[in-house]
């Protein structure tokens, strides 16, 4: 019986020729005892159904509130009103689930950010999160459908590993040891060989080195999942659980990764402006207003799709680290120390340098390579000066770093050197070093943020908006 409905995207774009249809959904609003507006979340769009006087009795009026679910049957006519061009006429109406309206914490009227991630578990039923959800499970889906046509293999990589894939320490550590009273060896330390896996283990902040091993068999290959970094950063563009794409390609130096990362950046965003106009019109819409709060240096140059249209024909630039930082020294935010962070050759660029980089002096994506070595992590491959990595970062307006990868060290001797300099336990990850034992090839890959994408694409400022339930410092309800 249920699955009989139509979806009310579906309904919307027919001709009303007076077909009886069965829709159900959730009441927006309920006006004059008669007007219905009703979403089930396949669109912004809501219906109208029209419940003609007397079709209620006084008992059921009351039961049509704000977030009531309800199982219209009805015939579907032409609208008199404006802006749409079909309703549907009730001939019954039932209410599957009531909603206190005295209770329920979305109104219709507008809610702020800040309020509406308090109640996570409710807010995919507003209008903004709506939108943001359905673009974010469209790109999902365009990462799958790139990779596929490249013939690309969709390789799982495990959530629990024993390895820091990036060497920065940030884990979450898993366990099963009791909190109090752990097991201690003779030199008082944790005994982890009496812990579940019989070492210390820890969520993974990379599916990277696994990737690598498959890229060597399969030669390409991409992760795409959720991973996790325990840094203490409490701003827009960081979560500790986040998802990423993760591709991983043989036989690429630098170079081909760049196109290939260039390439796969567009071609998402071109699938969300051909499938999900209506989203991005509405998302593009609600920028404009909450940046017409803002004072005008402060506002985006261009609108939303303008902005993605424009990221899609144009070329990303490339340069060098070492030019960029020659850039940020003969800026005039530099000369005018506007710049909170140090720019000196050797120092990683802060979120505000990429920014002016992209917003200010280029205006478009851009492509850092060259990074020093010292500030990038163990596997990157060490360019012939031997003080720099073919490293590689995409920055994106408003965003920052939106990819970071590398040419991957694929000589034995060299990477071993790294890895001790790095304080990387060589032992450990032996079969990380068998991949460059065994015909070891050029490779390279990159791992987009993929929160930070949906960010870009939706135009929405803080991260916790765009991942269903964040989880950020001090936060993990829902
Ligand atoms: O630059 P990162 O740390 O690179 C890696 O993890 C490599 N193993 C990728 C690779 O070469 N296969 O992270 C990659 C991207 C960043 O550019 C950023 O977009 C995102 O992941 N990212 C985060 N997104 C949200 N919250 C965080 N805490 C993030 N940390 C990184
Ligand atoms: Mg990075």
């Amino acid at each position: 019986m249920f699955n009989k409905r139509v979806k009310i995207s579906e309904l919307l774009t027919w001709e009303p020729q007076f077909q009886e249809v069965i829709v159900m959904g959730w009441v927006k609003t309920f006006r004059n005892n008669q007007f219905i507006a009703l979403n089930d979340g396949s669109t912004n769009t809501n219906l109208q159904v029209v419940a003609e006087l007397g079709l209620l009795d006084e008992n059921q009026l009351k039961r049509i509130s704000t977030g009531a679910s309800l199982k219209v049957a009805g015939t579907v006519i032409p609208s008199p009103g404006k802006g749409q061009k079909l309703e549907v006429k009730a001939s019954t109406i039932e209410v599957l689930g009531d909603s206190d309206a005295e209770k329920f914490p979305l109104q219709p009227k507008e809610h702020s950010l800040e309020f509406l991630r308090e109640i996570a578990h409710l807010r995919f039923r507003t209008n903004t999160f709506g939108a943001v959800f359905r673009v974010r499970h469209a790109l999902a889906f365009a990462i799958h459908e790139f990779f596929n046509k490249k013939g690309f293999v969709y390789m799982h990589t495990p959530v629990i590993t024993a390895s820091d894939a990036e060497g920065a320490g940030e884990m979450f550590r898993v366990t099963t040891l009791p909190l109090e009273n752990p097991p201690k060896n003779e030199r008082g330390e944790i005994d982890y060989s009496q812990d579940f896996f019989g070492r210390s283990t820890n969520l993974t902040v990379s599916g990277q080195l696994e990737g690598e091993l498959a890229a060597m068999a399969f030669s390409d290959i991409y992760t795409f999942g959720p991973t996790f970094r325990a840094e203490n950063s409490n701003t827009t563009r960081h979560l500790a659980e986040f998802w990423m794409v993760e591709p991983e390609m043989a036989f690429y130096d630098i170079e081909d990764n760049m196109n290939l990362a260039e390439e796969f950046i567009k071609y998402i965003i071109g699938y969300a402006l051909k499938n999900n106009r209506g989203d991005l019109e509405f998302l593009a819409q609600r920028l404009e207003k909450e940046e017409s709060k803002l004072p005008q240096q402060q506002r985006s140059e261009m609108g939303l799709i303008q902005k993605l249209e424009f990221v899609l024909n144009n070329q990303f630039e490339r340069i060098t680290y070492t030019e960029a930082i020659d850039i940020l020294l003969a800026s005039p935010a530099y000369k005018k120390k506007k710049f909170d962070y140090e720019v000196k050759w050797g120092k990683d660029l802060q979120s505000e340098h990429e920014r002016y980089l992209v917003e200010k002096h280029f205006k478009k994506p851009v492509i850092v390579t060259g990074y020093p070595k010292d500030i990038k992590s163990f596997y990157m491959r060490v360019n012939d000066d031997g003080k720099t990595v073919a490293a590689m970062d995409i920055l994106a307006p408003g965003i920052g770093e939106i990819v970071g990868g590398s040419q991957r060290e694929e000589r034995l001797d060299k990477l071993e050197e790294r890895m001790r300099e790095m304080h990387i336990p060589v032992d450990q990850l032996w079969w990380y070093l068998d991949t460059r034992r065994f015909g070891s090839v050029p490779h390279a890959g990159f791992g987009l943020g993929f929160e930070r994408m949906v960010q870009f694409v939706t135009g929405m400022t803080n991260i916790r908006d765009v991942i269903p339930f964040p989880r950020t410092p001090k936060n993990a309800e829902f």
